[in-house]
């Protein structure tokens, strides 16, 4: 727990380039590392782009999976997440493209395109740190309430819940919000070898609350990460208020 965004921010950015510098990445034993978009990870992607920049830390060798993305909007509208991810983080620093990796959600074949994601991520020799935000129900990507907790890569229809709260990045229209998206599933970010969450605000208090201290429940499917060895939340004071 840290006072505010910003200290739990570079608490998680501190964490992920330590961890890649102990790992010391090559090409043949590059450090695979999962993303998540939305508000919450802007502040990390911030300082890890600063630090890039300060010469603490290189993605030459770091591969990247991203958690999820929409369905059905061109790939480079202004609100698909891999806009977002070049925008934010990746034309930033030194990441090769060919290492990127984003969900496409305009693939003619959704189903093979999951799959295929399965097997990249199994190709870089699983996922060594998955970084992931939580929404205000709960959901970890886009796994929304009700999702399996054992599912691998899918296609989500999104909660009202969650159209109305993205809707704030399609101008506050909610009608112009997907209402589907590709997601890695839950086993898939269980099966990461370290799991860090951030969570930040006090509009997840409640949700932190039930997938902390109830327990490991579909309907709040960030809860599966009880049931992980290696996962660490990092949240500020006003995202504990109901714990
Ligand atoms: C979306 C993403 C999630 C993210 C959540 C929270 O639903 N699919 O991966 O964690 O939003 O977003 P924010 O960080 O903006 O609250």
């Amino acid at each position: 727990i840290r006072d505010d965004p910003t200290a739990a921010s570079a608490h998680v950015a501190n964490y992920i380039v330590d961890r890649i510098n102990r790992f010391s990445p090559t090409p043949k034993h590059p450090f695979a590392l999962g993303l998540p978009t939305g508000s919450t990870p802007l502040g990390v992607y911030q300082i890890l782009v600063e630090k890039y920049k300060a010469g603490e830390v290189s993605f030459e060798n770091v591969v990247t999976f991203n958690m999820d993305e929409y369905i059905g909007i061109p790939r480079h509208h202004p609100e698909s997440y891999h806009t977002f991810m070049w925008k934010h983080l990746f034309s930033h620093i030194n990441i090769h493209p060919r290492n990127v990796h984003i969900l496409n959600g305009n693939a003619p074949d959704l189903a093979a395109e999951c799959t295929e994601y399965e097997a990249k991520i199994r190709a870089a020799g699983g996922i060594e740190l998955f970084l992931a935000g939580m929404g205000e129900d709960g959901h970890i990507a886009f796994n929304e309430p009700g999702s399996s907790l054992a599912s691998h890569n899918c296609i989500k229809a999104l909660s009202h819940s969650t159209v109305l709260a993205n809707s704030r990045f399609f101008g506050g229209d909610s009608a112009s919000v997907p209402r589907t998206a590709l997601t890695v599933g839950v086993q898939t970010v269980l099966n990461a070898r370290e799991v860090v969450v951030l969570v930040l605000g006090p509009r997840k208090a409640l949700a932190l609350q039930r997938c902390l201290e109830g327990g490991v429940n579909h309907m709040w499917t960030l809860s599966a990460l009880q049931l992980h060895p290696n996962a660490m939340i990092v949240c500020d004071e006003d995202a504990t208020l109901e714990l």
